[in-house]
């Protein structure tokens, strides 16, 4: 039997899982690390945790399993997108990477539509500039931090970091290459047009492959540390949204995915290139080769929920300690004894800001409602309710760029939840279901390095073949109704508030 291995270098952790050749896990391993905000706005990681995790995870998958290393075929690579990665000379990591859900460029962005105009930045790229994408962030370096712009020779996202770590290559593959505003999304290459606009040397960039290209083998000094061998391919792998589509299936038109993990996306495969002239919507290369994707983003969804868990849950988090319970699973039982629409509660979960439907780097997180009859398991379900009302922007998005999906998956630790998943099936008055294999973006980076070394014939047999549906549940009218109301709501307070968020970030 053939393994294969999937690592996701996602914001809260890495997880690295060995699946067998048929899609079943056989080890599974996940390292924690912080995320640091300096300032309000701000978020960076340590590229140096991704590393340590990475590799510590690898050598857990291998020693927790009777696995032969030499049956471990190949080593797919999923990560959380657009974050900054900027290596010396020596391959040395510079500074912390400013990361995804970082909304510190807005002057940057500003800059962007001065070198070029807005309508050709959406013709080359896809997207117009983009606070949290990392061309922004580099222009920001090269501003503020001109020492560390000049000692740059090599510029990689979170996973390729990785792949740089386990394989000593630089490179990237198009799905995360079109978060960069770097690439030219139709032709599925570096822009030299954008590079040179913006004065980035070709050079700092890695070589661009497709998803399921093999990009390296294994350092002899890795393999040998974490348990594999030198044989041990690599392929592209995805960013994390793109491998989680490969992981649930989601590689065809009329299919799409909800996940909810530290970000939250709404994801529509597309074999044409779509592009939302307005930009509240990304449109990038896809993991299949030949196609593309459409997402909308809320930045702060799990996000949202672990915050509220980490600040003001320490009883949840004891019960869950004593009961030997996931704490999630405690706070699922208490908010689903609460109504649809909170008691009157309203949350925006604009934490880090708001991408779609908004794209406003100043906007903040709002209770709205709130009243002394109010308990915290109210609170706790406003949130969760918050976030499915930003997730149904974009999925209204999407039906206005008239993206017709038959089926909508829903994963990311979120997605595991009965009640989270419910609300999004009332707001969006779908079917909403699971896959069997909760593993995601893992399974979809396996998934890839599968193909890349022959195991399957292509991405989309791979997933006929292994992703098999879970569950199920369907809008419920008479909860439906009461959200709709709440979300007309929900809208018109960004609307109020729109102004007053410059005020804010002003103080
Ligand atoms: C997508 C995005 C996030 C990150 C982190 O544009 O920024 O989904 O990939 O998961």
């Amino acid at each position: 039997m053939n393994y294969l291995i999937g690592i996701d270098v996602g914001t809260s952790g890495t997880k690295t899982v060995l699946f067998d050749e048929r899609g079943a896990v056989v080890a599974s391993a996940l390292k924690e690390y912080p995320l640091h905000q300096p300032h309000n706005g701000w978020a960076e990681q340590d590229p140096q945790d991704w590393k340590n995790a990475a590799l510590d995870t690898l050598r857990e998958v291998m020693e927790s399993s009777n696995v032969k290393a030499e049956d471990v075929k190949s080593i797919g690579l999923s990560g959380q997108m657009h974050g900054l990665v900027m290596l010396d000379e020596q391959g040395q990591v510079i500074r912390p990477s400013i990361i995804w859900c970082d909304q510190r460029t807005g002057e940057e962005v500003e800059d962007m539509l001065k070198v070029m105009p807005r309508e050709r930045w959406i013709q080359i790229t896809a997207n117009p500039p983009l606070t949290g994408w990392t061309a922004a962030k580099i222009l920001w370096v090269r501003k503020h931090e001109p020492e560390n712009y000049k000692r740059c020779r090599h510029i990689l996202l979170p996973k390729d970091y990785i792949r740089y770590v386990l394989t000593g290559v630089f490179a990237t593959e198009v799905s995360d290459a079109s978060g960069m505003q770097l690439l030219d999304v139709p032709g599925r290459r570096w822009s030299e047009e954008v590079l040179e606009k913006l004065e980035i040397p070709r050079q700092w960039l890695g070589t661009v492959y497709e998803s399921c290209q093999i990009t390296g083998c294994l350092l002899p000094d890795i393999a040998r540390k974490v348990g594999l061998t030198e044989r041990t391919s690599v392929a592209g792998g995805a960013g994390d949204n793109a491998a989680a589509a490969v992981g649930t299936g989601v590689v065809k038109d009329g299919t799409a995915f909800t996940t909810i993990g530290t970000s939250g996306v709404v994801f529509a495969h597309s074999s044409k290139m779509i592009t939302d002239l307005k930009g509240r919507v990304h449109t990038c290369c896809c993991a299949v080769p030949g196609a593309w994707h459409i997402m909308g983003v809320t930045q702060g969804a799990g996000l949202s929920l672990k915050w509220m868990k980490d600040n003001f849950c320490q009883d949840y988090v004891a019960r869950a300690r004593e009961e030997e319970e996931d704490v999630y699973e405690l706070i699922n039982q208490a908010v689903e004894k609460i109504p649809a629409g909170s008691s009157r509660l309203l949350y925006l979960p604009y934490l880090m800001g708001e991408r779609t439907p908004h794209l406003d780097p100043d906007s903040r997180g709002v209770f709205f409602g709130l009243s002394a009859i109010h308990t915290k398991a109210h609170v706790l379900r406003a949130v969760m309710e918050g976030v499915a009302y930003s997730l149904c922007d974009c999925n209204d998005i999407l039906r206005e760029m008239g993206i017709k999906v038959y089926q909508m998956m829903a994963c990311g630790g979120g997605g595991k939840s009965p009640v989270w998943r419910q609300m999004l099936a009332d707001l969006y008055r779908c079917q909403v279901q699971t896959a069997k294999q909760s593993e995601g973006p893992a399974l979809g980076a396996a998934i890839l390095g599968g193909v890349g070394c022959g195991i399957y014939e292509s991405v989309e047999k791979a997933c006929e073949a292994l992703i098999q549906p879970g569950t199920s549940c369907g809008p419920v009218d008479e909860e439906a109704q009461v959200y709709d109301r709440y979300h007309q709501l929900y809208k018109k307070l960004y609307v109020s508030l729109k102004e007053h968020y410059k005020e804010l970030a002003a103080l």
